[in-house]
């Protein structure tokens, strides 16, 4: 990947964050409309933060389709509300039990543990809510409805909310690759399939082995992130991450690093991300854009 490709994706990355955070802010209730602590918990979690790397997949995937930008305000809005609902929920003591989430006290910190619990759930209906309404998501009902649908199965049991179950019961397990992929794959790696795939959806007429190459280019991309996440808890530090470091060691949580040590992960999340940019090659220059994204998630700093 050369240079400019990065310094690309680093302009479209801060064109996608300016866009995100207006289309974020004008979904979100007011925070005087009633309840009003209930929609300032959400505002205060969802605002202000984060990469917004998923609503960038879905940009990106749609930049590199063709599919005009406003027409994914909507979904792209959708999985940054699901990400930010299963960041307060997985905060939360009965989970993780975070005080630090993006350089901020963590949403039941903040508030109380009964109104972050109420927003991460207010939040999951505002996602389903947009894909369903939002007058900007020009495309049928057809297809609107098959972007439901990815949605929910990518969050459901047999998704992301499977996967933070498998994370729980996996405490002080010593699980083997197969078994931690497959944590990983679901916990991480389902938003992020769908991110890409929301956009894959608002584009009906696409060739079909181009749509599962994007689908195998997302699925691989998630794997790598949550891979990255793991060696970031371990080498990185508090104020860098916005997050407690060495979290994942002192709950005594199965990750890469913890299996395969930290070369041998990061070399993991290498061959992935290969695997991923392989896969876009029938898209050919089309897809420069994505093809740098993988790498941002394999080398990114926090
Ligand atoms: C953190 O996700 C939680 C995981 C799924 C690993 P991000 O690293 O994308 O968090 P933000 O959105 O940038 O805060
Ligand atoms: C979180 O994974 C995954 C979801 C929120 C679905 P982690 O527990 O590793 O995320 P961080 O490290 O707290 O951000
Ligand atoms: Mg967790
Ligand atoms: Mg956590
Ligand atoms: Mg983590």
């Amino acid at each position: 990947m050369t240079s400019p490709d990065q310094e690309r994706l680093k302009s479209f990355m801060q064109e996608c964050r300016t866009r995100i955070e207006t289309a974020l802010d004008a979904r979100l209730p007011p925070e005087d409309k009633l309840p009003a602590r209930l929609h300032q918990a959400m505002r205060y979690a969802t605002l202000d933060g984060g990469k917004r790397l998923r609503p960038i997949l879905t940009y990106a995937t749609g930049q590199t389709l063709g599919v005009p930008l406003d027409v994914l305000d909507g979904p792209a809005c959708a999985v940054e509300f699901i990400h930010v609902y299963s960041l307060i929920h997985d905060d939360l003591p009965a989970m993780d039990d975070d005080c630090l989430r993006r350089g901020r006290p963590t949403c039941h910190v903040q508030f109380d543990e009964a109104t972050a619990i109420l927003a991460g759930d207010a939040l999951q209906a505002l996602a389903f809510e947009v894909l369903a309404a939002d007058p900007t998501l020009a495309v049928p009902p057809r297809q609107r409805i098959a972007m439901i649908e990815c949605l929910a199965k990518a969050v459901g049991s047999c998704g992301m909310v499977g996967g933070q179950a498998i994370d729980l019961a996996s405490v002080g397990v010593s699980l083997d690759l197969p078994a931690l992929e497959l944590m990983h794959i679901h916990k991480t790696g389902a938003l992020i399939r769908a991110s890409v795939r929301l956009a894959v959806l608002a584009c009906p007429e696409l060739d079909q082995t181009i749509a599962a190459r994007l689908d195998h280019y997302a699925k691989c991309i998630g794997l790598a992130f949550q891979i990255r996440d793991d060696i970031l808890d371990e080498e990185s530090d508090t104020a860098t991450l916005g997050k407690t470091q060495g979290k994942d060691k002192a709950q005594r949580k199965p990750t890469y690093p913890a299996l395969l040590g930290l070369a041998g992960a990061k070399q993991k999340a290498w061959e992935i991300c290969q695997d991923a940019i392989e896969s876009l090659n029938p898209l050919g220059e089309r897809a420069d854009l994505l093809r740098a994204l993988a790498l941002f998630i394999i080398q990114r700093h926090s």
